[in-house]
């Protein structure tokens, strides 16, 4: 990537929202829909893409292949263990991309050396320099992360800071991997590297910060305050536990008081509300209303002092604008004797860019639902268009299909169920009961495939408000070592449910044949 200067006031913005974003319970994605997400952040202007972590599962190392390959503008990068094989399989992912970044990290604290690696201070130093060094036989731009940075001894991390920049890495990342510093302390770390560590200036100093006491921001900011240039992120704050620091956030913050803290970046603003909705709809992790700069109620003014404020003069409550981060709020925008043009335009201004059988495909689903729905909202057809481009994935053959379904409920009854399928020409029926309807339906699926798969996640949101509203249901199945997930949306939340979970049964199926797995990701112990 062009090297901008470690004085200049420009932050990059390094997005994880596809690999840390993605630890989130429930939150994988398919090859597509990540291309879908990589694609937005590229046109949002990120500077670094991280893909995934591409020895994890052979889904990770094709869907990190896939954006290597298609996105071009941001660097492209993948994430490492200190391990030969990791770095790699890394460099096999990224390579095909003009700015192709490895990220490789061990963790560095006393208690991760001690219980999780067993290995000493110097064995873990003398294991970044291999890594580093093998990182930059393959390529100019490395980066190198001590993991749980902020949670290890201050002369410690200079050291290895010191020896992985003298090893080649070109970015230095110290992360708060556990969420644990506050601004004032993790500012003062980011200081003492830079006055501890000589060869400091030879590579762009980055911050990775967890949110677990809600302090991911804020302690992003203090570090850039003390020289950190680089800044690593998610889209809607989405991550391991409580999540990382939001991209909105952090750039909002820097934008909104530019004339406190003086910095730059590269991101259009006016198009972070849409990677936001897009990100929720293809993870199914809802944004909380309140949530900065993207909930729903951001720029909604209750209170009459306030509005009557608002109607005088906007600077009055609104610190930013809606259009500064192009936040649309609920929109209606179609109902049933809404034309296929205006259809067909209102999917493109949303930025869904569907092959001309998507659009026929697509158009029917509207005029279903709109026979069902007095109000179509943006919100829905976003679930039209998402919901017609994952059709394709789950055919064929071989596939189970829904082809009737039946609940009972009743105050006093166990909820039960009669569902069908087919497969091929095949015809199976089965009946089952629940706690609930939802329940029942999947376990007569369950029973009538014979599936050992374990359904490890299930969720449902409503997509916009009313009893009409659509669900969007995300689910996710296990089976030994393969894991698939499934997004389904529809105005009844049953049948969606049972939508769901056929199509993730059917892509389960196609993982086993590709053999397609998730692996274990265990340190090795020292030879
Ligand atoms: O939180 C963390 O420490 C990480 C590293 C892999 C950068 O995600
Ligand atoms: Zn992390």
């Amino acid at each position: 990537m062009t090297q901008r200067p470690i004085d200049s006031k420009y932050i990059r913005i390094f997005d994880t929202t596809l690999r840390d974003g993605e630890q989130s319970p429930g939150a994988s994605m398919n090859t597509s829909e990540k291309l879908e997400i990589a694609s937005v952040l590229a046109e949002m202007g990120v500077d670094i893409i991280e893909a995934g972590f591409p020895i994890s599962s052979d889904g990770d190392f094709e869907a990190v292949r896939a954006i290597a390959e298609k996105i071009q503008g941001p660097t492209i990068c993948g994430l490492a263990r200190a391990l030969a094989a990791d770095i790699d399989r890394c460099w096999e992912a990224v390579q095909v991309n003009p700015k192709p970044r490895i990220h490789t990290f061990i963790a560095t604290s006393q208690i991760h050396l001690e219980k999780k690696l067993r290995k000493s201070p110097q064995q873990v130093i003398q294991i970044a320099v291999d890594a580093v060094k093998r990182a930059r036989d393959y390529c100019e731009d490395v980066e190198f992360s001590t993991e749980d940075g902020a949670r290890t001894d201050r002369n410690y991390i200079c050291e290895i800071v010191e020896r992985a920049i003298e090893a080649g890495a070109s970015t230095i990342n110290i992360p708060d991997t556990v969420g644990y510093s506050n601004p004032w302390e993790y500012g003062g770390l980011i200081e003492y590297v830079f006055e501890h560590v000589p060869n400091v200036h030879q590579a762009v100093i980055s911050v990775h910060c967890h949110n677990d006491l809600g302090l991911a921001v804020a302690n992003s900011l203090a570090a850039v305050r003390a020289g950190a240039r680089q800044v690593e992120c998610t889209i809607n704050g989405i991550g391991e536990r409580a999540g990382n620091g939001s991209l909105e956030e952090f750039v909002m913050n820097l934008r909104t008081r530019q004339e406190f803290f003086g910095f730059e970046t590269g991101i259009r603003t006016e198009k972070i509300f849409r990677a936001s909705r897009l990100v929720s709809n293809l993870t199914g992790i809802v944004v909380q209303p309140n949530k900065a700069v993207v909930g729903g109620n951001a720029f909604a003014h209750e209170a009459g002092i306030h509005q009557d404020g608002m109607i005088k003069d906007k600077n009055t409550y609104e610190i930013m604008t809606p259009e500064s981060v192009g936040w649309r709020g609920i929109s209606m925008v179609m109902g049933k004797h809404s034309g296929r043009h205006a259809f067909i335009n209102r999917i493109r201004e949303l930025g869904f860019d569907l092959s001309p059988d998507q659009i026929e495909n697509a158009f029917a689903e509207f005029k279903d639902l709109a026979d069902l729905k007095k109000e179509i909202f943006d919100e829905d057809l976003e679930a039209i268009a998402i919901r017609v481009q994952n059709v394709d994935m789950a055919q064929g053959a071989e596939a189970y299909q829904l082809e009737y379904l039946q609940t009972v409920t009743s105050l006093k009854e166990t909820p039960r169920a009669i569902v069908t399928l087919s497969k091929g020409e095949e015809i199976l029926e089965g009946t089952a009961t629940g706690d609930g309807p939802v329940d029942a339906v999947c376990n007569a699926i369950k029973k009538i495939t014979g599936t050992p798969s374990r359904m490890v996640d299930y969720r449902i949101a409503a997509i916009t408000g009313g009893t009409d509203a659509q669900g969007n249901v995300t689910l996710t199945l296990e089976e030994g070592p393969y894991r698939a997930i499934s997004r389904a949306s529809g105005p009844d939340i049953i049948t969606t449910s049972a939508r769901a979970y056929v199509q993730a049964l059917n892509y389960l199926e196609q993982k086993k044949k590709a053999g397609c797995r998730n692996h274990s990701l265990q340190f090795p112990p020292l030879k």
